[in-house]
């Protein structure tokens, strides 16, 4: 029987303490299940490049913190005031669970949601997830710590989806893909026929791919510094894959698209690839960010060229999507074959090797790592 099972459940946890240094592996507490707060089991989690920003300490977290914010699972038990799941329920784990209740989320903007607490990875009342087994508290990253084999979250952050979904790509829905074709149909709007420049093809810009091949984007080009990622962009379907370190890309891509993209989309967070978006878009067309950059990071853009050209950058959080309505859509896209998102699940691990799945983050190996939770004996 897995320990997640039953009252003040631990679970085993990867936790953060300081930048460089390996998680740790500890045994947690889950807080008890009240109010509007659901306990997950974990089933899968990806091993995403916001994980890695905080381990490599481009962002400022103290620890403790359980890592991990793209998982799925299953529903265990639910407080006496959720109505929306009930255990049993497959769900995706959405890392900014709106409060449901601000203007923003009112207006359908759930990732714009100002009430969140998940940013200061706590619950919404404040208090965390996870304790030590000496009852100190332990936040979980965006409120989710999906390193973990359980957790325990609000009802606006589990999201059912049909139980058809295998978890691996569940787990991806919650985070690269939600994101990636979010970027593309919800920010860029990406029309038929319209090209598309994608750069950084990791695990969020290969979801920017699938999104672009689903709105019927074309030419789509890959751009990566890694000949493999390149390699796997080519298999996703892109018509042209480029190295980023190439000092002729910008002719290149204007050569491809006839005078510069429609659209560019920047899936890394560096400011050099940041600052080549205008450069790889047409006049009139526009760029969306979507890699998060180290903190204090900034860019020069020119200012004439961007008003003179009518050209447009655009910010992106969570491909501007409502994860109770995104996640199920992207599932049954996926179940009726139209966004093949089992093609992004890269290499399956146990919870034993997540130093080895952020290593491969580092390497810019392969497509998305997937950690997998197994049942685990009592006492073992
Ligand atoms: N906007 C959002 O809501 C959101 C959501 C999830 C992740 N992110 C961010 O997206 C970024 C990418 O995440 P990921 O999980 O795909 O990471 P990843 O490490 O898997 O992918 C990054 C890719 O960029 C490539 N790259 C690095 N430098 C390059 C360069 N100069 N030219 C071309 N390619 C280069 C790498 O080889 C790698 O393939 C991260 O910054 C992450 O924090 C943003
Ligand atoms: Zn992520
Ligand atoms: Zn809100």
């Amino acid at each position: 029987m897995n320990r997640v099972t039953g009252k003040n459940a631990t679970v085993r946890a990867r936790v953060f303490h300081a930048p460089g240094e390996p998680l740790a592996d500890e045994e947690l507490r889950l807080t008890e299940v009240r109010d509007d707060l659901v306990r997950v089991r974990l089933c899968a989690s990806g091993v995403c490049g916001s994980d890695l920003h905080v381990v490599a300490g481009d962002w400022t977290f103290e620890g403790p913190l359980v890592l991990g914010h793209e998982g799925a699972g299953i529903v265990e038990e639910v407080g006496p005031a959720v109505t929306d799941v009930r255990p049993g329920d497959h769900v995706v784990l959405s890392w900014f669970a709106p409060c449901r209740r601000c203007g923003r989320c009112a207006r359908g903007e759930a990732w714009l949601c100002e009430n969140t607490k998940a940013l200061e990875n706590t619950l919404p009342d404040g208090t965390t997830s996870f304790y030590t087994l000496d009852g100190a508290p332990v936040p979980a990253f965006l409120g989710l710590g999906t390193f973990a084999e359980g957790t325990v979250v609000p009802q606006s952050a589990a999201v059912p989806i049909n139980k058809d979904v295998p978890f691996p790509v569940a787990a991806l829905i919650g985070c690269a893909v939600t994101t990636g074709v979010g970027a593309v149909v919800n920010t860029a709007g990406v029309r038929l026929g319209e090209s598309a420049v994608v750069i950084g093809c990791g695990g969020v810009g290969q979801a920017v791919v699938l999104g672009a091949e689903l709105a019927g984007a074309d030419p789509i080009i890959a751009v990566d510094l890694s000949d493999e990622r390149l390699v796997l962009a080519r298999e996703l379907g892109v018509t042209h894959a480029l190295r980023g370190d190439d000092p002729d890309l910008v002719d290149h891509v204007r050569a491809i698209t006839g005078g510069g993209a429609d659209h560019a989309f920047e899936a890394i967070g560096g400011a050099a690839t940041i600052e080549m978006l205008p450069d790889l878009i047409r006049r009139g067309g526009q760029a969306v960010i979507v890699g998060m950059p180290a903190e204090g990071v900034r860019v020069a853009l020119d200012p004439f060229d961007l008003a003179d050209g009518g050209k447009r950058i655009l910010g992106c959080n969570y491909g501007n999507s409502v994860p109770s309505v995104d996640f199920p859509r992207l599932a049954r896209l996926y179940a009726s074959g139209r966004l093949p998102l089992d093609r992004l699940v890269g290499r399956k691990v146990t919870p034993d090797d997540v130093d080895g799945a952020l290593e491969d983050l580092r390497r810019a190996a392969g497509l998305r790592t997937i950690i997998e939770y197994g049942n685990r004996e009592e006492g073992a």
